[in-house]
């Protein structure tokens, strides 16, 4: 069957998304905790379906334009094996390679991209960037880290927790460290999925207000709490989960010494912080990591860690947010 016999049969077309729930993936506050649970067993599924290199669920005939403003390795490969996997093809683009680097417009660059692909998946400085494109489209937009959300990390990031603990609800998370982009979305995720909540950092790194206003608002639905706090102590005691990130994200870079001083030494992550969380208590970290820095070599290649699941789970995750926004492309939809 051709894509277009393909769009007529499921009534829509690649125009013809708006009016849909969830139209764009932006940093998991579009999600009811409902939603968000489908999402992760999903993940679940497609994990399992490729141990046994069974690739049912598929979304023939799609193109995913992968769009980079700034260095990737885990979301770029793992969406670009996710989407040849799905039985999709990837465009992935540099915005330097791009007329978009000699002044093209946002809007006409996404309008561009919409006439040949059916979801637009960026990675960008400014989240007004997905904004912009978003709102000249009709096709998905996907975050694939902006600076103030990353919200595909943490489909797999919970994806991982649930596996080694099964049950969310009532888990303790504390954040260390800087209330960045990772940070943002990890409330969100985390009120979604019934954690309570605790993020220590430095006053003026605290998370993004908006993250937090969106992750009470899932709260109220899940009997999550969320703390936020400048002590890293109250943050890890008796916690399940421990998640640090790089002090020093892209785009800080021109901060990093000031940012250094800021977070370092009390908001590392090291044998003694850790030893406060609970003895079972696992540690995450999106990658790439800094050893030395926002977490010491014990800590993160140590037995708690989990890391490597984390990582591997983004393939798993993109895929789920794929199919699920994708929906009406699929062949095997229950
Ligand atoms: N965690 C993560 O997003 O890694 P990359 O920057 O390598 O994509
Ligand atoms: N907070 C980090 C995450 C990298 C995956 C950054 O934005 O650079």
């Amino acid at each position: 069957m051709t894509q277009l016999e393909l769009d007529k049969e499921k009534g829509r077309n690649m125009q013809s998304s708006k009016g849909k729930e969830h139209k764009d993936f932006l940093s998991l506050g579009e999600l009811q905790p409902v939603e968000f649970q489908a999402l992760l067993d999903l993940a679940d599924k497609f994990k399992v379906e490729r141990k046994s290199r069974n690739f049912d669920h598929q979304i023939p005939g799609t193109s995913i334009a992968l769009l980079f403003e700034k260095p990737s390795t885990r979301t770029r490969v793992s969406f670009e094996v996710a989407v040849f996997e799905l039985g999709g093809h990837a465009v992935v683009l540099n915005s330097r390679d791009m007329q978009l680097s000699r002044g093209e417009t946002l809007e006409d660059t996404a309008r561009t991209l919409s006439q040949y692909c059916h979801a637009i998946c960026a990675r960008v400085f400014s989240h007004n960037t997905l904004i912009a494109f978003s709102q000249a489209v009709d096709i998905p937009v996907i975050n694939a880290l902006s600076d103030l959300y990353h919200p595909c990390q943490i489909v797999a990031d919970i994806q991982a927790i649930r596996e080694v603990k099964k049950n969310l609800k009532g888990l303790k998370a504390a954040w260390i460290g800087d209330g960045n982009n990772v940070c943002n979305s990890f409330i969100i995720g985390a009120s979604l999925s019934g954690m309570n909540m605790a993020v220590a950092c430095p006053k003026n790194h605290s998370p993004l207000p908006e993250a937090l206003v969106l992750a009470k608002q899932k709260a109220q639905i899940t009997g999550s709490s969320i703390l936020v706090t400048e002590d890293p102590n109250e943050a890890v005691k008796s916690a399940d989960v421990v998640v640090t990130d790089t002090f020093v994200s892209m785009g800080d870079e021109a901060e990093k010494e000031q940012r250094l001083r800021d977070f370092m030494p009390k908001y590392q992550v090291n044998e003694s912080l850790f030893s406060k969380a609970k003895s079972n208590a696992v540690f995450m970290h999106c990658l790439p990591a800094h050893r030395g820095e926002e977490v010491t070599k014990e800590i993160i290649d140590g037995p708690n860690s989990i890391i490597w699941r984390e990582a591997e789970n983004r393939l798993h995750a993109q895929k789920a947010i794929l199919y699920t926004l994708l929906s009406h492309y699929a062949i095997n939809v229950e």
